[in-house]
């Protein structure tokens, strides 16, 4: 799985390259995320550096601008240039607990081709814990640092009006799941035994 991603330090850079081109509040919010993916994942069996990396580079497609859908297509599409299948996946699947495109709460910024090419590469994917586990870690991840999932679900319905209650449901499933092999509550692990209020 390792020749399909980038080293950490490659992925530190890949990212900071990114926020030259595009500043914003992404870069610390996908921090986040790798640091909340590898608390989760490495509890659970799953392999640290993978769940850092991809998490660090799950919205990469924002290095070409403040795109909605087309920060996962170009994403997808940028980490296959560079020979990082997994995290193309990952660029991929991230925006898409119930699997389906018109699970996607912002706007459709593509063209019907690129549209089309995103939904048949998404319905070939069976997903497995990494694609779960970014859903996840992308839901209590703000930019300042992890939030309760209820406070960050608003956040992002408050951006994008259109965020189905179903894709709701699942992602809350998505917590309970994750805590149930945790054996814990995802804050207590991501938060360093330190509660939410603390960030
Ligand atoms: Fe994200």
């Amino acid at each position: 799985m390792k020749q399909q991603i980038p080293t950490r330090e490659t992925a530190e850079a890949i990212l900071s390259e990114g926020l030259k081109l595009n500043p914003g509040k992404w870069g610390d919010h996908s921090r986040n995320v790798a640091a909340s993916a590898e608390a989760i994942g490495s509890r659970i069996g799953l392999d640290p550096d993978t769940c850092y990396v991809i998490g660090l580079l799950h919205d990469i497609g924002r290095r070409y601008g403040n795109l909605q859908l087309a920060h996962v297509y170009y994403g997808w599409k940028y980490m296959n240039e560079l020979g990082y299948p997994l995290c193309a996946r990952i660029c991929l699947t991230h925006s898409f607990a119930m699997q389906k495109l018109e699970g996607y709460g912002g706007a459709f910024d593509l063209t019907e081709k690129e549209i089309n090419e995103l939904e048949q590469n998404l319905q070939s994917i069976v997903y497995d814990d990494y694609d779960r586990l970014i859903q996840l870690c992308d839901n209590i991840s703000g930019a300042s640092g992890i939030m309760k999932i209820e406070d960050r679900i608003s956040d992002i319905i408050s951006r994008y009006p259109n965020y189905p209650q179903e894709k709701m449901e699942l992602t809350l499933q998505l917590k309970d799941e994750f805590e149930r092999r945790l054996g814990t509550d995802i804050y207590t692990v991501t938060c360093d035994g330190h509660t939410v209020d603390h960030y």
